[in-house]
């Protein structure tokens, strides 16, 4: 690790001691995953999205990686232990024993009264845990991504914010269009506890074919599934910089999508990201990611003269 380069940030007024951590969905589903996580050089982690009643998930195969390192394609279908396990998880989670790392709790209801139901159970137990409301899995049958449907989403958030009541954040799909970006933001700058959104999730609903057998690559919904990893970079990196433009001040982006290495870790927070999680590279390489990623980037830091992620955090240039 380069010398005088400090990789810690905030994320909802919560420390954490680097900017890293697990995609929701990769090595978090169950209690031996998310321990892993703690052991590694992460700075956080977060939980698989939970539902209110475990789930097994869409038929496999359902994830793969795509040849020549350009990503992968998932149809997992929102596989979990349902959401009491995760509370358990929070309410056994040691703060002092796990290298001061926040826990982030994903929750994914299939229908606005689940995530009532949920998030009422975490504010009963009172615990200091972060929530973050997933609108954009693309990949449950019959279950629209609620990331598009702007009414529907900001009916959900006016349901939900003032009952989650601390600051909490929301996992959003990729937009397209810079009149959606505007939408969005507009949403989201009416809720004053929505603290955070996370950008990328998958870009939904693309199709991986393998010209030999001249089959599709996940079986689920004949074949379509996210995509993640380095062919999304692009597009996640537009979104973060398109919310870290218009969310209002305080509100932060966590930046997701394509980081192989610590070059794309530093767009991320030059586009404006706080926080980066890694998906599609924690999947293929394991939780050794971490602690190589945060080595590249300390040195690309050191190499510019940067000390901390303050120096250059959104500081894009456009010519
Ligand atoms: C899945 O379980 O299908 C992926 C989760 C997500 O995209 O939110």
């Amino acid at each position: 690790m380069a010398a005088n380069v400090d990789l810690s940030t905030n994320v909802a007024g919560v420390k954490l001691p680097n900017l890293f951590y697990n995609a929701s969905g990769v090595m978090c589903q169950t209690e031996k995953e998310l321990n892993q996580l703690i052991e590694s050089d992460s700075g956080a982690l977060i939980t698989k999205s939970a539902t209110f009643l475990p789930r097994e998930g869409n038929p496999s195969p359902r994830y793969t990686a795509l040849p020549n390192g350009i990503g992968s394609i998932n149809s997992m279908g929102l596989p979990n232990e349902g959401y009491e396990y995760y509370l358990n998880f929070a309410k056994n989670y040691n703060y002092n024993n796990s290298k001061g790392k926040p826990l982030f709790i994903s929750l994914s209801g299939l229908s606005v009264q689940d995530n009532v139901n949920m998030i009422t159970a975490f504010n009963d137990a009172d615990l200091p845990c972060i929530l973050e409301v997933n609108f954009s899995c693309p990949n449950v049958p019959g279950k629209p991504q609620l990331g598009y449907d702007f009414e529907g989403m900001e009916n959900a958030l006016t349901v939900l914010a003032p009952l989650i009541k601390k600051p909490f954040g929301i996992k959003l799909p990729p937009y397209f269009d810079i009149a959606h970006f505007d939408i969005a933001a507009n949403i989201f700058n009416k809720f004053e506890n929505l603290a955070y959104v996370t950008c990328i999730n998958s870009v939904g609903n693309g199709l991986a074919i393998d010209v030999e057998t001249e089959q599709v690559l996940v079986k689920p919904k004949d074949g379509f599934g996210g995509l993640g990893g380095l062919m999304v970079l692009n597009t996640a990196l537009a979104n973060v910089n398109a919310f870290y433009r218009r969310l209002s001040p305080g509100k932060q982006v966590i930046g997701v999508g394509g980081v192989t290495s610590g070059k794309e870790a530093f767009m991320h927070v030059l586009a404006g990201a706080s926080a980066v999680q890694i998906g599609t590279t924690l999947k293929e390489e394991g939780e050794g990611c971490f602690t190589r990623i945060s080595k590249e980037l300390s040195e690309i830091m050191a190499s510019k003269g940067y000390k901390t992620l303050d120096d250059f955090r959104g500081k894009v240039k456009t010519p």
